[in-house]
């Protein structure tokens, strides 16, 4: 079996793409700090795959640790690179926190990869690069606006890091995943989205409609849009992790065109706040007590993505839509608050 190293497994999108890569026949090792997730989701991982996958609870950023645990792996064919502080807001707060620890993170890990000459990496980036884009949908060539927040910062930088050092390492090839909005849960109700303190739309949703929060707020409708709230691609998150596997087919198979090659993952299609919460109510059955508030700084104001390039070169197509994402996220909720 070909052994992948899964940096940031016990997260969410981490956690999902193991369960793909497990049932595609790859050996998988797990990495995670456990700065943002817990060693629990392996069990759910294991109640799905029949295989019990042990977590290496390392610092990335610690050169010698992770140099060690190629030392020990020499059968690392490739690195599906997840880890990485992700909160929008957190990293206005604390920008030095999340340059030094997603860049220092990546180049640890890219200059292992050198040495032991391990050459297929799939970087996690993300729709942010792109800022308050003007021409929509975005295409991978849609150019960047300035970046919103550190932590699309250190994407549009930890993309531009992998472009240059590719340029001077013939052995290296990478992917580029610009992933849209992840939300949803394992069909099979075992693992989930489990934040710790929820800010992205659809586990607030769930929180509201469970009754962990008494109301939850809409942050703006007077934007130019449809119906004046906000616009985005949201994505399944099993749709995501069979992105992760075929790329990282693509680059095993020798595929690639180019040694450093970057794919929309978004379904295509804009979804506004007030759409997603109506697909929540006609799912859940659930009414959900929102209102509206004060616009959130650092909101784009509409993003979706042209996903042509992932269907025809890596073969993906997304199956599920907002509905799928908002039933499977319901009954994650209630399951992981004791009313499934
Ligand atoms: C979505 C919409 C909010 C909460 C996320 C990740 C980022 C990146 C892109 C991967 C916005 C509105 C939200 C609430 C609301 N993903 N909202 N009330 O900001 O698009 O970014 O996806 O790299 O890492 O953070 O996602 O879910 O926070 O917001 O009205 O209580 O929902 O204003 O319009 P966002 P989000």
């Amino acid at each position: 079996m070909k052994k992948i190293l899964v940096t940031g497994a016990c997260g969410y999108i981490g956690s999902h793409t193991l369960v793909d890569l497990l049932g595609k026949g790859y050996e998988v090792l797990a990495v995670d700090n456990l700065a943002n997730a817990s060693e629990a989701i392996l069990e759910g991982v294991e109640r799905i795959t029949g295989k019990k996958i042990q977590n290496h609870n390392i610092n990335l950023s610690d050169k010698a640790a992770t140099r060690a645990l190629f030392v020990e792996h020499p059968d690392i064919v490739g690195v599906i690179h997840f880890a990485a502080l992700k909160f929008v807001g957190e990293s206005v707060e604390q920008p030095l926190r999340y340059f030094r620890n997603n860049l220092d993170s990546l180049l640890c890990v890219l200059e292992c990869m050198q040495e032991f000459g391990v050459p297929n990496l799939i970087f996690s980036s993300s729709c942010s690069v792109y800022g308050n884009a003007s021409d929509l949908p975005v295409t991978e060539k849609t150019p960047w606006a300035e970046a919103e927040s550190p932590y699309a910062r250190t994407k549009q930088m930890g993309e531009q890091i992998l472009q240059d050092v590719c340029k001077g390492d013939a052995n290296l090839k990478v992917v580029l995943l610009r992933y849209f909005n992840p939300a949803g849960a394992h069909e099979s109700n075992e693992i989930g989205e489990s934040p710790l303190n929820a800010s992205n739309l659809v586990p607030v949703i769930t929180e509201t409609a469970i009754g962990k929060r008494a109301s939850m707020s809409i942050f703006g409708d007077d934007y130019a849009t449809r119906d004046g709230s906000c616009v985005r691609d949201y994505i399944h998150v099993m749709d995501l992790a069979d992105a992760h596997t075929k790329a990282l087919e693509y680059l095993l198979a020798g595929k690639n065109a180019n040694q450093c090659e970057v794919f929309n993952l978004g379904i295509g299609e804009g979804v506004s706040v007030l759409e997603a919460i109506h697909a929540f109510e006609k799912v859940s059955g659930q009414s959900l007590n929102y209102t509206i508030g004060p616009r959130r700084a650092g909101d784009v104001i509409a993003i979706y993505a042209n996903r042509q390039l992932a269907e025809a070169q890596l073969g993906w197509i997304p199956q599920r839509n907002i509905e799928d994402i908002m039933r499977t996220a319901w009954a994650w909720e209630l399951k992981r608050s004791g009313k499934g």
